[in-house]
């Protein structure tokens, strides 16, 4: 039976040596085994990205929100200001996270589907000395555009303040480099392109973070970061975590240091252009320019007539699954990711099938 393909920005398609690795003894967290197993993940992550002599890992059981909640919670100082920029849903998603933590915000905005102007960011550092951290979204998976985050992060670094970067959807998809761009948080997700299974998150921590961190107050009894770090640097938890799930991450970070985190890049890059050659031959029209694309996604318009559940449908039927547009895009736009174990042979028959679906549907 031929699988189904995911398109979708994860979960993604996994290889049959991450799911078989579901399939390890039952254990319980607070023997040897899973503290070994839990400090091979965080030292693989840390070394997939090369920032071992700089970052920590921090382990967290939940999808990508649950990290990134960890990271925003235990970043910002009393009496201080989060700097959010936004243009797109997960960066409203990070404001709305830190009001319902009665954080003071102020926030930069752009259309969705165009970055942040700098210039504006750099105002925004040079007249409100509350700002203490700036927060933004890698790669916006609203629209598939990746943002200016090295450029951002520089201007962080000249003001003197601290810089969070959701990653959930972009950490070995695009490139991040984390001491050029100055990150000193990072939050990302097993499920996405680092084609582990989803139920485990992480943050990656600079290691100079740690002292600030400790004196800002426990907000969350979960997510608190300093004090899940304090804990797994002991080799322990503080609460029971995705056992199976942390077993397929660490599988999928073998094959990832296998891989290397260039070359998974320069893999999602070759399909998202294959595709999108494909896209355009059919006439699909995007809508991020073309400077701004990420290398995992590509929102397209839905053509005149065609209804997103209709081409869903279709697809579906043929083994392949498609992602809706978020908020006010949904009724506008299809998403097409390519991140996770797909064959370029599977890509082919993607665009074939597309191309099928739509003429089928489309007035000649
Ligand atoms: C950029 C970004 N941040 C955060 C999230 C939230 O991740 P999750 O759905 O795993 O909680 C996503 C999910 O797609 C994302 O793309």
């Amino acid at each position: 039976m031929k699988r189904t393909v995911l398109l979708n920005p994860g979960p993604v398609n996994v290889t049959e040596r991450v799911r078989q690795a579901l399939l390890k003894p039952d254990l319980c967290h607070r023997e040897k085994e899973f503290s070994d197993l839990m400090q091979s993940i965080r030292s693989k992550l840390v070394h997939a990205f090369g920032i071992q002599n700089e970052f920590d890992a921090v382990l967290t059981t939940g999808s990508g929100t649950a990290a990134l909640e960890m990271a925003v919670c235990s970043c910002l100082s009393e009496g201080q200001t989060l700097l959010v920029i936004r243009n797109g849903v997960y960066g409203d998603r990070i404001a709305a996270m830190a009001e319902a933590y009665g954080f003071n915000i102020q926030c930069i905005d752009s259309p969705w589907g165009e970055p942040p102007v700098l210039a504006d960011i750099e105002q925004a550092l040079k007249q409100n000395p509350k700002i203490e951290v700036v927060a933004v979204v890698h790669h916006e998976t609203t629209t598939g555009l990746l943002n200016p985050v090295h450029e951002i992060g520089q201007l962080v670094r000249k003001y003197n303040k601290r810089f969070l970067v959701d990653s959930v959807s972009g950490l070995a998809g695009d490139e991040l480099d984390f001491n050029r761009a100055g990150v000193d948080l990072c939050a990302g997700t097993a499920n996405k392109c680092i084609q582990g299974l989803p139920g485990v998150s992480f943050v990656l921590v600079r290691q100079t973070e740690l002292t600030r961190l400790e004196k800002i107050p426990e907000r969350s009894h979960y997510f608190n970061l300093h004090k899940n770090h304090q804990a797994q640097e002991k080799g322990d938890t503080l609460f029971t975590p995705a056992v199976q799930t942390h077993y397929a991450l660490d599988t999928a970070l073998d094959e990832l240091l296998e891989e290397t985190v260039n070359s998974r890049i320069k893999r999602y890059s070759q399909a998202a252009a294959m595709l999108r050659q494909g896209f355009q031959e059919m006439g699909l029209e995007f809508i991020v320019s073309k400077e701004y694309w990420s290398n995992t996604l590509t929102a397209l318009k839905l053509p005149e007539g065609v209804t997103y559940t209709a081409l869903h449908d279709r697809l579906k039927d043929k083994g392949f699954v498609i992602y809706a547009g978020q908020k006010k895009l949904s009724e506008s736009i299809f998403r097409i990711a390519n991140m996770g174990d797909i064959t370029t042979e599977e890509f082919q028959r993607l665009l074939d099938t597309l191309k099928n679906c739509l003429s089928a549907s489309t007035p000649s």
